[in-house]
Parts: C-alpha cells; structure tokens; sequence
C-alpha cells in the first residue's frame, strides 16, 4: 500500500494489488496550513493513505514546493498546492476531510490560550470558507487553543446554517499517544496493547487521562498515577521547552493527526469499529463541548461512549470535577469570539 518496490515475476500481484488500491482510494483531504511544522510531515504521513485519492494542500506561503516534493512519492493520491485566499474555495471543493494545523504554535512560557488572539482569527476564516465549499466535510481542528477554536468553528458554521455537531472534531489524539507512550513505559508493557482513554479538553489540567480504564488493565500507585497524569498534561510543555523557542510538537502531532485522519476515512468507508477520543459537542457532562471516546461512522459521530466516565476513581472524579471551570471559561470565550460580527 505504500509503494514498496515489487520483483518482475510478481506482475500478476502487483497489478492484483494496483487494482485494489484504484477502488480504495476514494477520499480527498486537505490541509490547510500544509506548509508549516506539522502540516508537512502531516501531509507526507496522509499521502502514504490508500484510501486517499486528493490530497489538497493549502498555505498562505511556501505550499508549491511541499506539494512537488511529495507529488513524487509513488503512492495513489494526486497532489495539488493552493495558495493564498483566492485559492482556498478551490482547494476545498468536494473534499471530504479537512484538516486544519494553521497558526501560529507555543514558545516556551505561553500557554496555549495565549494563542488565542492569532489564532482564533484564522480558524474562523478558514471555517468560512470550509461552511461555504465543503459544509458536509469532517472537520478536524488542530489549531490551539482546541479548547476554544472548536466552539468558534461551530459558531461560525451555525451562522451560515451549515453546523453538523457530528463532523466537527477538535484533535486530541497526541494525549492519548503520549498516554499510550508513557503508560508502556513506566509498566514495561507492549505498546500496541495499550490503550488510555483521555477525556476533557486540550490544555494543562483540562486533559484527564483516565489510567483506572487503561487497557489492558493496570495498577498504578498513587505516585504513579499522580506522576503519569502529570507527565501526559504537561507532555506538550515538555516539547515546547526542548525546542527552546523553535515551536511546539510537530512530528508526534503530525502521527497523532494522520491516525485521526485515517480513522476518519475509514469510518465514512463502512468500517462498523471506529473508536477515537476527540473534542466534540457533547451531553456527557454540563460542558457543551468535551473529549471522551466517540464512535466514528459515516456521519461522523455515531454515539459517544459514556461508560468510560462512569466508575471514575476519587482522584480522577476530583481532577473531572477540577477541570470544569477553566474548560467552561475556554468554550465561552470561544462562543463570544465566533458570535462576534467581523
Ligand atoms: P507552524 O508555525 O510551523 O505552521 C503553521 C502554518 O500555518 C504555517 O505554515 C503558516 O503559514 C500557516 N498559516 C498561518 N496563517 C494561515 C492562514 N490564515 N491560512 C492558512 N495557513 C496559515 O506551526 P505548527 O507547529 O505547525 O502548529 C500549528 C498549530 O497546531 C498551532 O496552533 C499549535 O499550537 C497547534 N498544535 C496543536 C496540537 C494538538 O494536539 N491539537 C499539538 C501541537 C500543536
């Protein structure tokens, strides 16, 4: 599925396999914000999809290079660069993904809501656009602050009467690959098996690892527990302190976001066992918006899993409790900005 190289004599497989691949890859994804730290190794990571068939790349600068380069790798999607305003109504024209990494990331200090001001900006602009080219797309919001952009998306979607609760999905999937990460490490455990779901939001305490339904099931000290929840909130501070003002996670982000795209496609491909965390408008608790496990269909979210929030231990019961006021401040701010007239 990747291109690899075949032997001569395996002309029969391989063209047995190129004829798989023309009826799988169907999908079209765009990026926009394509050119930037996590938008290329991104983009490389979608373009190795087989179930893409366009791979849309959109940037303010510096895209058409990013585009040629990767238009080289032999796997099936086309590549085509937009860039600039003018060009983003056709970059996202019957796309049916649309992943969105623009702005501007941390330095060492900020907070993500620091971010804010740049960055709420941008996702309203490009959320215009998507309501008015591709209002029936997945909608994946990377930008930070997620704890806000998501409710600026949906409040710029209602407003031009395109808003699908169900296909608006703020990312969260980099806190459960670094709880995944740090729970195999710290327990010596098999990486693929792990499994921890990560409810809340995206930012400091807001992010709540739920280790008491990790999987396969652990037992942790309370040290541990205290140390690795610790350890999975800060982890995106770790990376901004290591880079020493040249960014924030870019790489990990870029694997932790193809996984969210690749589960995407495979939901609105018929795959009936699509389970992710993400950010979304959701009734499991009091908070309009909040992460926890959903299951992906070909309408986006199918259900969303409120087992994992019942039988909480006392401390993640505190840190749910804990979390709610600083959330709910993110989401309201988020609110206002998007109901604000231009
Ligand atoms: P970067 O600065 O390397 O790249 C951002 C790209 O966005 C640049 O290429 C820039 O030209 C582009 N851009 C700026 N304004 C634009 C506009 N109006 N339209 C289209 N593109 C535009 O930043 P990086 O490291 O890629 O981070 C991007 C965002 O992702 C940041 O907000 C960061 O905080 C966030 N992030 C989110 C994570 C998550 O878990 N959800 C994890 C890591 C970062």
């Amino acid at each position: 599925a990747l291109g690899r190289s075949t032997s001569p004599k395996s002309s029969k497989s391989s063209q047995m396999s190129q004829n798989r691949l023309k009826i799988q890859a169907s999908y079209k994804v765009a990026i926009l914000g394509a050119a930037g730290g996590i938008g290329q190794p991104l983009a490389l990571l979608v373009k190795m999809s087989p179930l893409v068939s366009a791979l849309h790349l959109y940037d303010i600068a510096n895209v058409k290079g990013v585009a040629a380069d990767l238009s080289h790798c032999n796997t099936p999607s086309q590549v085509l660069d937009f860039t600039g305003t003018a060009e983003l109504a056709n970059c996202l024209k019957g796309v049916n993904v649309v992943v969105i990494p623009a702005g501007v990331p941390r330095k060492p200090g900020m907070t993500r809501d620091d971010l804010f001001n740049i960055n709420a900006n941008i996702v309203k602009t490009l959320v215009e656009a998507v309501a008015d080219n591709c209002p029936e797309a997945f909608i994946h919001i990377i930008s930070n602050p997620v704890n806000s952009t998501v409710p600026i998306a949906a409040e710029v979607l209602k407003q031009k009467g395109v808003y699908d609760p169900k296909k608006l999905f703020g990312v969260t999937t980099l806190d459960v690959v670094r709880a995944n990460t740090f729970v195999a490490q710290k327990k010596n455990l098999k990486l693929i098996d792990v499994d921890v779901p990560v409810v809340g939001g995206h930012a400091g305490i807001t992010i709540l690892p739920l280790l008491s339904k990790a999987k396969p099931s652990v037992s942790f000290t309370d040290e541990e527990i205290q140390e690795l929840t610790v350890r999975i909130q800060n982890a995106g501070t770790e990376v901004v302190e290591a880079k020493a003002g040249a960014g924030s996670a870019t790489l990990s982000m870029a694997y932790a976001a193809a996984r969210f795209v690749e589960s995407s496609l495979r939901a609105l491909d018929g795959d009936a066992d699509v389970y992710e965390c993400s950010y979304v408008q959701s009734d499991l608790t009091e908070l309009p918006f909040f992460a926890s496990r959903v299951k992906l269909g070909r309408k986006g979210v199918e259900s969303i899993i409120s087992s994992e929030l019942q039988g909480l231990t006392e401390y993640e019961q505190k840190a749910l409790e804990a979390l709610k006021p600083e959330l709910k401040a993110s989401i309201e701010k988020g609110i206002v900005f998007g109901q604000k007239e231009p």
